[in-house]
């Protein structure tokens, strides 16, 4: 989107005249390219943010108020709320995101000068799993940061994001989708360790390959609750094998460890969701290294080894994922595939030969629809910054 179209849509919504003052900025999606549910289990992971995402317009007014539009929500209007009253209100919807966001930057730099208007337009499917809030919440994090010059450190934001997904929505998810989102850095790949968060920009070079971004379009029903059921999962496995094991989380054992001390656990659905985080792990850990070597094949086979743990041993995929991937895979061109994000539904990502990417398109968009009985949208991945001033 271009900015003098955003800045008139702004202008429109909000009926100002005048476009001085009005300040744009751009928060990007995210992928995740491999290390799935990793993030909360204090291992890595290795995201990546894209083109798409959540752009925002917003000018400083003169009271304390806050109005807020999103095109991608337009029955629900113009939402206003004040700054020195930032209350979770189901009916705010959307707003809520940012509405989180203010709070807690209030909370650690105080009272904000001034309230605003804001209007915000997203190319990103909602609740496809590409992190659409995470790209809200950094959209408004970035927008409070710079129109208050308030020298925020990135990493700080965020956190902020993060708990405001935790605390505020009520998601328990881990750092990477605003880790992603915040940090993010054109053709790269970052390694982000979740435990004490150093990471490493890996550059990508898909030598004549594409990635290609397949939302299922499924509903994403209960997937919060899910989401933080897996996650306690996980939690009861690591007491567990704590009763023994000097152990942080799960990211600290090696698959061999893991191995030698499955009696701890004993329950074998436990057992399953603590592999996959272990297993996963590692290949993340061997996904860099493929990535620096150039060595794209090995990516691609780790990548459907991800995918099989996500739907063996996590139990995250469904029918509508697994159609999707296994398509991918029967196709000429596919280098590697898998489910992509939280689960439940949501996108899957496939490393793709330039060359076949229409007949990829095609075939696996036609065994989608006669099985599922309705479309996948697929989109070409580019891989962008992170949140920024435009
Ligand atoms: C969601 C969460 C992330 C992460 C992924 C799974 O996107 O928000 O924190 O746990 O699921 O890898």
């Amino acid at each position: 989107m271009d900015k003098n179209t955003l800045i008139k849509e702004f202008q429109q919504i909000f009926s100002i005249e005048a476009s001085q003052g009005v300040q744009t900025f751009f928060s990007p999606g995210r992928i995740n390219l491999i290390g799935e549910h990793t993030d909360y289990n204090g291992g890595y992971v290795l995201p990546c943010a894209l083109t798409y995402g959540t752009y925002g317009a917003v000018k400083l007014r003169e009271d304390r108020r806050v109005r807020v539009y999103s095109k991608n929500f337009p029955s629900k209007g113009i939402i206003e709320f004040s700054l020195d009253s930032l209350e979770y209100a189901a009916e705010d919807n959307w707003a809520n995101y940012p509405k989180g966001m203010i709070r807690y930057i209030q909370e650690c730099q105080g009272p904000l000068p001034a309230g605003f208007d804001l209007y915000v337009s997203g190319n990103l499917p909602n609740g496809a799993g590409l992190s659409s809030s995470a790209s809200l919440e950094m959209l408004m994090g970035v927008i409070l940061d710079e129109v208050f010059t308030l020298g925020l450190d990135r990493i700080e934001l965020v956190k902020l994001g993060q708990r405001v997904e935790n605390e505020f929505i009520g998601v328990n998810s881990g750092i990477m989708d605003q880790f992603a989102v915040g940090m993010g850095k054109v053709n790269c790949g970052m390694f982000l360790d979740c435990q004490t968060l150093e990471y490493e920009y890996a550059p990508l070079d898909l030598e004549g390959h594409e990635i290609i971004i397949i939302n299922s379009n499924k509903r994403r029903e209960l997937a919060d609750s899910k989401y933080n059921q897996r996650r306690s999962e996980c939690e009861q496995a690591l007491q567990l094998l704590q009763r023994e094991l000097d152990i942080q989380s799960l990211g600290d054992l090696t698959e061999e460890e893991f191995e030698a001390n499955l009696s701890l656990i004993e329950d074998e659905v436990l057992i399953k969701r603590a592999k996959h985080a272990v297993f996963e792990n590692n290949r993340t850990k061997k996904a860099l290294k493929s990535l620096k070597a150039g060595d794209l094949k090995t990516f691609g086979s780790l990548m459907d080894e991800s995918h099989l743990s996500m739907r063996e041993d996590y139990e995250i995929t469904g029918i509508e994922m697994d159609t999707i991937v296994e398509a991918a895979w029967a196709q000429p061109g596919t280098v590697g595939a898998r489910m992509t994000g939280g689960g439940f539904g949501g996108c899957a990502i496939a490393l793709v030969d330039a060359d076949e990417v229409d007949g990829f398109i095609k075939e696996v968009g036609e065994r989608y629809k006669q099985k599922i009985g309705y479309e996948a949208d697929f989109y070409v991945a580019s891989i962008g910054d992170g949140t920024k001033r435009i």
